[in-house]
C-alpha cells in the first residue's frame, strides 16, 4: 500500500466511526451520601470493578456540605481516585438538597449557582474529570429548572441535567447541551407503577426533542424500596437485558447504569462495599449480592460502544435471579405493609444464558419438577414458575453439563420483614 492508500483507509476508518460514537461512554451513578468514610483506596476498588466492564465513570450524586459535610472530601477522593485509574467521574447535582431558589439575599445569583460554580471550579480541570464536546459534564438528578447560563459564563461545562418530563427539552431555556432522563423502569411518569414490560416510550420522545443533542439514556436492573418515606416496586424483573437490547436499538449518545451504588433502592451492580454507610437499607440489601448482573452488562456495553445490534458472546455463562419468598407472603414482624406494586409481579425464577452455541437449559425450582428448554447461543433471557426451596441451574450441551450448580439462597415460604429486592447470582 502507498502512502496515500493507507491515509485514505485511516481517513475511511475514523469517518465510517464518526464524530459522536468517539464520544460513547457508559456512567454509573455513585451515591456519595453513603460512603461518608471512603478512602481514596476504596473509590479505587469500586473503580476497578467497574472498569472491567466498561463502565467509564461514575456521575457523582451528591448533597450541598450544608447538608452532607463529607460531600467536598469525597469528590476530592473520588477525583484523585478517577485521576490515578485512568477513570472519568462528574457531579451530578441531586436536587432534594441543592437549591434553584433566590433566598441568598446578598449574592448576585440563586443562592446555590455561586456554590455550584465554586464546586465546579474546584474539580472539572482535574484529570478524572469526564467530558462531552470537550467540557465538563455535569449533570443533575431532577434539577432541570437551574440555570446553566451563570456557570457556563465562566466555566467550559457540558450540562447533562436530569429532566423529569422529555418534553421539558421544548420548554426550557436554561442552556442545557442534553439531557438525562431517570425513566429506567416502566411508568406513566412520576413514580407511577404500571405493569411491564419496559418500553422505550420516553426515550423516543428525549431522543427526537434533543435533535442531535446528547441523550445520556438510563439503565436499571430493578427496583425495590421498603422505607416509610417510599414502599414501593417497580415491574421491571427481566429489565436487565430489555433494556440493554433498547440501548442497542437506540444508540443514545451516552448511557448511564442506574445504580452503581444505591442500595436503598435496590439496584445496585457493585459489590457490598464494606465502607458503606447503612441508611436502613441492609434490611433488604445485606447477603443479597447483585455482582453476576456485572456479567450480563458486560458484552452489552461493548456491543453499545462498536454500534453492534446485538451483544458478542465469547464464554459460556449463566447468571439468575429471584426474590426471597413468593410475593403472596405475609411477614410476620414488619413494621411497614408490604410495598405498593406487588400484585403485579410474577412469581417466577430469571434465568439469563449466554452461550457461544446453543444449549439445553434445566431448571428445578423446589420442589416444582424440572424443566427443559433449549436456548440458542447469544444472550437469552427466560423464566421459570417459583417453588419453594432450593434453586438449581444446569446447562446441557450434546448431552454433557456445561455449568450450573445450586442457587445461593433457598426461596422461603415464611418471612419476619418484606425483602423484593434480587438474590442474583451465576456460573
Ligand atoms: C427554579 O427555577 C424555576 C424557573 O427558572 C422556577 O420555576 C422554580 O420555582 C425555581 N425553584 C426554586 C426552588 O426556586
Ligand atoms: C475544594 O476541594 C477541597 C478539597 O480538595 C475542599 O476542601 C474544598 O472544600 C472544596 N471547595 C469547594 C467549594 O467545593
Ligand atoms: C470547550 O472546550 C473545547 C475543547 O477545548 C472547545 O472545543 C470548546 O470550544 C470549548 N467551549 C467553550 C464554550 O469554551
Ligand atoms: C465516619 O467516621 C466518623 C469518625 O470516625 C464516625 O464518627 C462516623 O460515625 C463514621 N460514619 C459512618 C457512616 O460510619
Ligand atoms: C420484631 O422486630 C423487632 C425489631 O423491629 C424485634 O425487636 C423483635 O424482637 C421482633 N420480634 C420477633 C417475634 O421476632
Ligand atoms: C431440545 O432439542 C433436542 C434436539 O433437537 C430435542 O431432542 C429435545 O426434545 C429438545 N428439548 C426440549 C426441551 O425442547
Ligand atoms: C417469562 O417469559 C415469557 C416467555 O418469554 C414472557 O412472555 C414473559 O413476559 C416472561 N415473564 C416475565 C415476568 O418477564
Ligand atoms: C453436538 O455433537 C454433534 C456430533 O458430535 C456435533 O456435530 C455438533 O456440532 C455438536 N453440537 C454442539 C452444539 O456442540
Amino acid at each position: 500500500m502507498t502512502l496515500k492508500a493507507i491515509a485514505a483507509a485511516v481517513s475511511l476508518l475514523l469517518c465510517a466511526s464518526g464524530v459522536a460514537s468517539a464520544q460513547k461512554a457508559v456512567y454509573a451513578h455513585f451515591m456519595v451520601g453513603i460512603v461518608e468514610n471512603y478512602t481514596v483506596d476504596d473509590w479505587k476498588a469500586d473503580m476497578v470493578d467497574a472498569k472491567s466492564i466498561g463502565i467509564d465513570g461514575f456521575a457523582l450524586n451528591c448533597a450541598p456540605p450544608r447538608v452532607d459535610s463529607y460531600t467536598p472530601k469525597q469528590l476530592s477522593n473520588a477525583y484523585q481516585a478517577a485521576g490515578e485509574s485512568d477513570f472519568k467521574v462528574f457531579i451530578s447535582f441531586d436536587f432534594a438538597y441543592w437549591q434553584n431558589g433566590t433566598y441568598g439575599f446578598c449574592s448576585r445569583f440563586a443562592y446555590d449557582t455561586a456554590l455550584i460554580i465554586s464546586t465546579l471550579q474546584n474539580y472539572s480541570s482535574l484529570p478524572g474529570q469526564a467530558k462531552y464536546d470537550g467540557g465538563a459534564i455535569a449533570s443533575t438528578f431532577v434539577g432541570e429548572f437551574f440555570d446553566w447560563a451563570p456557570v457556563k459564563a465562566v466555566l467550559n461545562v457540558t450540562a447533562l441535567p436530569n429532566m423529569e418530563d422529555p418534553i421539558q427539552v421544548t420548554e426550557l431555556k436554561t442552556s442545557f447541551d442534553g439531557a438525562f432522563s431517570w425513566y429506567a423502569w416502566p411508568t406513566d411518569g412520576g413514580n407511577s407503577i404500571i405493569p411491564g414490560s419496559m418500553t422505550t416510550i420516553w426515550d423516543d420522545k428525549f431522543v427526537l426533542w434533543l435533535t442531535s443533542r446528547p441523550y445520556m439514556m438510563p439503565v436499571s436492573p430493578w427496583f425495590s424500596t421498603h422505607f416509610n418515606s417510599k414502599n414501593w416496586v417497580f415491574i421491571c424483573e427481566q429489565l436487565i437485558t430489555d433494556r440493554w437490547e433498547q440501548v442497542l436499538a437506540i444508540q443514545p449518545q451516552l448511557v448511564e447504569i442506574i445504580s452503581w451504588n444505591d442500595f436503598g433502592e435496590s439496584h445496585y451492580i457493585s459489590g457490598p462495599q464494606p465502607h458503606h454507610s447503612d441508611d436502613g437499607s441492609s434490611q433488604w440489601a445485606a447477603g443479597m449480592p447483585h455482582d453476576a448482573w456485572r456479567h450480563i452488562m458486560k458484552p452489552y456495553i461493548a456491543a453499545y460502544k462498536a454500534g453492534a445490534s446485538a451483544p458478542t458472546v465469547d464464554a459460556d455463562g449463566l447468571v439468575y435471579w429471584y426474590r426471597p419468598t413468593p410475593k403472596d407472603i405475609r411477614c410476620t414482624n414488619d413494621t411497614l405493609p408490604a410495598p405498593n406494586g406487588i400484585s403485579l409481579l410474577a412469581d417466577v425464577v430469571f434465568v439469563t444464558t449466554m452461550l457461544t452455541a446453543p444449549a439445553t437449559l434445566t431448571v428445578t425450582s423446589g420442589s416444582l419438577p424440572p424443566i427443559s428448554v433449549n436456548i440458542s447461543a447469544g444472550i437469552v433471557t427466560s423464566n421459570f414458575t417459583i417453588g419453594v426451596g432450593t434453586q438449581t441451574f444446569a446447562v446441557n450441551r450434546n448431552g454433557t453439563k456445561i455449568l450450573g450448580g445450586d442457587g445461593g439462597l433457598k426461596i422461603a415460604s415464611t418471612c419476619t420483614t418484606y425483602n423484593f429486592n434480587a438474590y442474583v447470582g451465576g456460573f
